[in-house]
C-alpha cells in the first residue's frame, strides 16, 4: 500500500509533503519520511510510527528545499523502523515507493555482487541502488529511471529526486495509481487526487506502464515502450476537505453516525420515490435481463457486502450469483461464460485484487460493473458501469457507512434486476422500494440503541473469543460483525453460518465464550433459535441481536437481547449492521485501543 508524494515547488517544502501525507495515512502508518533538495544536496527525516513522530522530528530538526518526496508506510518488507522507512536513497538519488518489487532479492545480490551497500531490508532500496548505478555509468536522471524500469518486477509506484537537479521530479505506475498535479510555475506527484487537493484540482492520471519526467514548467509522459503519449488533464472533484471528527471522538463513531444521511443520499440516486420504482437511467443503464449468471468478487468488508448481494439477487431476480474474494478470484481462472456479467465492490475503488479480477473479466470480454465509492478511483475509471455509493470520505480503517452504502445500491440493483427479468411485479417493486425508503429512518432509530450495546463492551472485552452467527443474509453479517471486532478489539472472532456450528465450531463453545447470534424476524428465524439452543445447552453465553417480533417469539435462553425496529426482512441486513458494528466500536473503545488506526492495516489496500 503506502502513499506516495512529490512537489517541486516554489517554497519550501517539507510541510507541504507533511500536509499532503496526512491525506495518505489511510494507506498506512507503519513510518513516515521526506526527503529534500537543500541546495542540490539530498537531505532526509525519516522515523517509524504515525506521522506524528515525522513531524515532531522536523519540528526539532527542519530540512529546508524547494524540491521533495514522501512517504507514509504499509510494511511489506522489513519492520517498521527508521532504517526501512522510505524514502529510500544510494548516490546521487532518493527514491519513494508504494508496491512491492517481487524480483527484489535477485537485484539485491547483482548490486551486492557489484559492490553496493544496501542499509535496509526492503525491496525499495534496490530501486534506488539501481539508478544509483546507472548515474555513477555517466547516465542522465532520465535515462538511468528509463533503463532501471524495465528491470523491476511486481506493482509499483515510484516517484524520484536527484542530487543537484532541483528542477526534476521523476515517477513512474505499473500497477500501482500514480497522479500528476499541475499547478502553477509547480508540479506535483501523489498516489491520488486527494493528497494533492490543497495544491491544485488540474490531475492527469498516469496508465499503467507509463512514467513522467517533470519540471517546474513541464510535464512529460511516457508510456511503457519510451514513446511519448498525452493523458487527459481534468479537474478533479476531490475536494480539499478539512478532515475532522466534528464532536466525535473517532472518526469510526462519525462515520457510524453518519449512515442515515450517507445511506439516504446514496438511495436517492437509485430510486424514484415518485414512481416507487429504482432508477438506473442517470448516466448509467444496465440489462440484466439477458444474463445468465452475475460474478460478484471484493475483498473483507465489500466482500461480505457482495454476500448479501447473492441472497437478495438469486431471491428477488432469480439470477445465479458466483461470489468469491477477490484475492480468489483473481487465479482461480473461472471459466466465463457469454451470458455473465461481472460485479467488483470496493470502498476505495484501489483495492489490488479487486481490481485484478475486474481486469481478468474485462479481458475475458464481458461487461464488468462497480460499486466503487470513490469516482476517481482506478476501479471506476476502468469499470463499464459504475454505481457510486454517496458515503462521502471514509476515514476511519474499519469500514462502516460504505458497508451500508454498498448495501444500499446492491439492494436497489436487486430490485430492478428482479424487475428486468420479470420476477419481481410493479407492485412487489413498490414495496420493496418503500421499504428501501424507510432505511434511513430505521437506521436513525437503531443508533439509539447505543448506550445499551455500549454496556455490553465491558463483559465482552473480557472474552478471548467471540462467535458470530447468522443465517441467510445474516450469515455475511455475522462474518462482516466478527471481522469488525477483530480488526479494531484484537479479540479473536469468527463468524459461522448458525447451522454449521454443529459441524465443528460447536466444540469451542463454553462459558466463556460470547455467542453473538443475528437473527431478525425472517423466514430462518425458527432455524436459528434451534441453534441458539444447542449453544445454551453448552453452557454457551448468547448475546441475541433481533428485532421486535423476534425477541417476542425467541423462546431460547439468553445472556443478554439487543432489539433493533421491526423492519422489513429485505433491510434487515442494513438495518443490523449499526448494532454490529457500535459493539465493536465500543468493545475497542473500552479496549483502549488505537480505533480509527488499529494495528497491522491500512485503508487501502494497493499490494495483493
Ligand atoms: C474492514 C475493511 C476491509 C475492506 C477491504 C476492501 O473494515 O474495511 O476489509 O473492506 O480491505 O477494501 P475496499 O472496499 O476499499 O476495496
Amino acid at each position: 500500500m503506502c502513499g506516495i508524494v512529490g512537489i517541486l515547488g516554489k517554497q519550501p517544502v517539507a510541510s507541504l509533503l507533511v500536509d499532503a501525507l496526512k491525506r495518505l495515512e489511510y494507506r498506512g502508518y507503519d513510518s513516515a519520511g521526506v526527503a529534500t533538495l537543500d541546495a542540490g544536496q539530498l537531505v532526509r527525516c525519516r522515523a517509524p510510527g504515525k506521522l506524528r513522530n515525522l513531524q515532531d522530528k522536523l519540528e526539532r530538526a527542519p530540512i529546508a528545499g524547494l524540491a521533495g518526496i514522501g512517504h507514509t508506510r504499509w510494511a511489506t518488507h522489513g519492520a517498521a523502523t527508521e532504517a526501512n522507512a522510505h524514502p529510500h536513497s544510494a548516490p546521487g538519488v532518493a527514491v519513494v515507493h508504494n508496491g512491492i518489487i517481487e524480483n527484489y532479492l535477485e537485484l539485491r545480490g547483482e548490486l551486492q555482487a557489484g559492490g553496493a551497500k544496501l542499509s535496509s531490508d526492503t525491496d525499495t532500496e534496490v530501486v534506488a541502488h539501481m539508478v544509483s548505478r546507472e548515474l555513477a555509468r555517466g547516465a542522465s536522471p532520465r535515462d538511468a529511471v528509463a533503463v532501471t524500469l524495465p528491470r523491476l518486477k511486481g506493482a509499483f509506484a515510484l516517484a524520484f529526486i536527484f542530487e543537484g537537479q532541483e528542477d526534476l521530479l521523476i515517477g513512474a505506475r505499473r500497477g500501482s495509481p500514480l497522479a500528476v498535479g499541475y499547478g502553477e510555475g509547480e508540479m506535483f506527484l501523489g498516489s491520488d487526487a486527494i493528497a494533492l487537493s490543497p495544491f491544485t484540482d488540474r490531475i492527469s492520471y498516469l496508465e499503467e506502464g507509463d512514467w513522467v519526467v517533470l519540471t517546474r514548467n513541464s510535464c512529460e509522459i511516457m508510456d511503457a515502450s519510451n514513446a511519448p503519449v498525452e493523458r487527459p488533464v481534468i479537474s478533479s472533484q476531490a475536494v480539499s476537505l478539512t478532515i475532522d471528527k466534528g464532536n466525535y471522538r473517532h472518526f469510526m463513531a462519525k462515520e457510524i453516525h453518519e449512515q442515515p444521511e450517507v445511506i439516504g443520499h446514496t438511495l436517492s440516486r437509485y430510486l424514484d420515490l415518485s414512481k416507487m420504482q429504482t432508477t438506473f437511467t442517470n448516466g448509467t443503464s444496465i440489462d440484466f435481463a439477458p444474463l445468465d449468471r452475475l460474478i460478484i468478487s471484493a475483498c473483507g468488508t465489500a466482500y461480505y457486502a457482495g454476500l448479501v448481494a447473492k441472497y437478495w439477487f438469486e431471491r428477488y431476480a432469480r439470477l445465479p450469483v458466483d461470489i468469491d474474494v477477490a484475492s480468489e478470484f483473481r487465479y482461480r481462472e473461472m471459466p466465463i461464460r457469454k451470458g455473465d456479467m461481472a460485479l467488483f465492490i470496493s470502498q476505495s475503488g484501489e483495492t489490488a485484487d479487486t481490481l485484478a479480477g475486474l481486469r481478468y473479466c474485462k479481458s475475458q470480454g464481458i461487461k464488468v460493473a462497480a460499486v466503487v465509492n470513490v469516482p476517481e478511483s482506478t476501479i471506476a475509471r476502468e469499470a463499464d458501469l459504475v454505481f457510486p455509493t454517496i458515503a462521502g470520505r471514509e476515514i476511519g480503517v474499519a469500514s462502516t457507512k460504505a458497508f451500508t452504502c454498498q448495501l444500499a445500491v446492491l439492494a436497489s440493483l436487486a430490485v430492478h434486476a428482479g424487475v428486468q427479468r420479470g420476477h419481481v411485479s410493479a407492485d412487489e417493486a413498490a414495496a420493496l422500494v418503500r421499504s428501501l425508503a424507510e432505511v434511513p429512518g430505521t437506521v436513525n432509530r437503531a443508533l439509539s440503541l447505543e448506550a445499551e450495546v455500549e454496556a455490553l463492551a465491558q463483559p465482552l472485552s473480557r472474552a478471548r473469543d467471540v462467535l458470530y452467527l447468522g443465517r441467510g443474509t445474516s450469515f455475511p453479517l455475522a462474518m462482516e460483525g466478527a471481522l469488525k471486532l477483530k480488526e479494531i478489539s484484537y479479540i479473536h472472532a469468527e463468524g459461522y453460518p448458525a447451522g454449521e456450528l454443529k459441524h465443528g465450531p460447536i466444540a469451542l463453545i463454553d462459558e466463556d465464550v460470547p455467542v453473538i447470534v443475528i437473527a431478525p424476524f425472517d423466514q430462518v428465524f425458527e432455524k436459528t433459535v434451534s441453534n441458539m439452543e444447542e449453544v445454551a445447552a453448552r453452557g454457551g453465553k448468547v448475546v441475541l441481536i433481533t428485532d421486535e417480533k423476534g425477541a417476542a417469539a425467541c423462546g431460547a435462553p439468553t445472556w443478554r437481547t439487543v432489539v433493533v425496529p421491526d423492519v422489513p426482512e429485505f433491510i434487515a441486513p442494513i438495518v443490523f449492521a449499526l448494532p454490529v458494528q457500535l459493539l465493536a466500536y465500543h468493545t475497542a473503545v473500552f479496549m483502549g485501543t488505537d480505533v480509527d488506526q488499529p494495528r497491522n492495516l491500512a485503508k487501502s489496500v494497493t499490494v495483493e
